[in-house]
């Protein structure tokens, strides 16, 4: 087993230093940046199916779950086509309208989650055409669908997941570039600077990996708390969702995930001195809106630790502790904010003592329900 975790002391951090490598592998030969072209032949194949969709729905469990969140961002604003996601089993049991001119995207790390795998059967049932997004070759998921696209992660050992998720978001935002494409919804240009922008994310992510010193420093002077409260909008209140699952996965302790502005709706309630609050505040998207929101927190002496991007000088006078992630185009910062927030989890759950690859009560994959 030492071996198989390559030097490093648990899968998950393995894992989560694999993602450069993982996200080249998952769009290697699919997006040929040069060319102008994203070819992936699960979508290829059924473009008209894609095109002549009336709604995209997503349904996936956990982790996929908030990738599918994030591809909804990313397919409505680049496709205009009207996507919903679901929890895979509030789906199954709730009697959906769903009918063939619908296109289901079920998205799932090892392809066997259980009520994944029972919507699926339904939204067939129903005439609708499924598509996979899987991890594991071969798996229930990826034979139960009419047609896929496999992310390249490799392996997920730990049972917090993070390379199959933002190769998962990859995976999702190379379709609805391909989509948006087809249909007009952007300009070539557009989806050139996409392509060139997508290029260079492995080298950004391996970037953003330098923060790890920085982010386990942090992790020792907030290992202690009680709850933690993440914050994000637009694409990155899925980030703050996944980055709250992920510290109560491996490390127990109590957090939530919410849209940032919806903090005056309830959780600034809890913020005190000892509430940590993380907020994912890159410059593109609501920047002003953001910073409004941290000095709220500020003002009521909540401990402030923002994700922002290179170069910030705003937030830095006012958060305690700020991470620094390189310059992107504001729909692929998803791949880069998450990082840091899965390094924060998995050294907090280190410094507890927490069993960070086996967590007390959670499975890998979920085949029961
Ligand atoms: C379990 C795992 C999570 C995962 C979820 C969905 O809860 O512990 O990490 O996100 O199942 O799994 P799937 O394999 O369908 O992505």
């Amino acid at each position: 087993e030492q071996i198989e975790k390559g030097g490093y002391d648990h899968f998950m951090l393995k894992e989560i230093y694999e993602q450069p490598r993982a996200i080249l592998d998952t769009f290697r030969g699919r997006m040929l940046s040069n060319e102008g072209i994203i070819r992936m032949a699960g979508v290829d194949d059924n473009i008209e199916k894609f095109l002549n969709a009336q709604r995209i729905l997503i349904v996936a469990c956990g982790t996929s779950w908030h990738a599918g969140l994030v591809a909804e961002y990313v397919f409505e604003n680049l496709t205009r086509t009207p996507v919903e996601v679901e929890y895979a089993s509030e789906f199954r049991y709730r009697n959906p309208i769903i009918t063939e001119k619908d296109v289901v995207i079920a998205i799932s790390q090892s392809g066997e989650t259980a009520d994944t795998l029972a919507a699926i059967k339904l939204a067939k049932s129903k005439g609708a055409f499924v598509f996979g997004v899987c991890n594991v070759v071969g798996s229930s998921i990826s034979r139960e669908t009419n047609a896929g696209a496999y992310t390249h992660a490799g392996p997920e050992i730990g049972v917090a997941s993070t390379k199959a998720f933002t190769t998962q978001i990859t995976v999702l935002t190379l379709i609805a570039l391909k989509l948006a494409q087809k249909k007009g919804t952007i300009s070539t240009s557009e989806f050139h600077g996409y392509l060139t922008e997508m290029s260079a994310i492995p080298a950004k992510v391996e970037k953003t990996l330098e923060s790890d010193e920085h982010v386990k420093t942090i992790s020792s002077i907030y290992k202690d708390a009680t709850n933690f409260l993440y914050l994000g909008r637009g694409y990155n209140f899925p980030v703050a969702l996944e980055g709250a699952l992920k510290l109560k996965e491996i490390s127990y302790i109590h957090a939530e995930g919410y849209p940032a502005a919806e903090m005056k709706h309830g959780p600034i309630a809890l913020i005190d001195e000892q509430m940590p609050v993380v907020v994912i505040a890159t410059r593109k998207g609501h920047y002003e809106k953001v910073v409004s929101n941290i000095q709220e927190i500020k003002s009521r002496k909540g401990k402030i630790i923002a994700v922002v991007m290179q170069g910030d000088t705003s937030i830095k006078k006012i958060a305690d502790y700020v991470i620094e992630i390189p310059e992107t185009l504001e729909l692929l910062t998803p791949l880069l904010t998450t990082i840091p927030l899965q390094l924060l989890s998995y050294y907090i759950a280190v410094m507890r003592n927490c069993n960070v690859d086996q967590p007390r009560n959670l499975a890998k994959s979920v085949t029961v329900e």
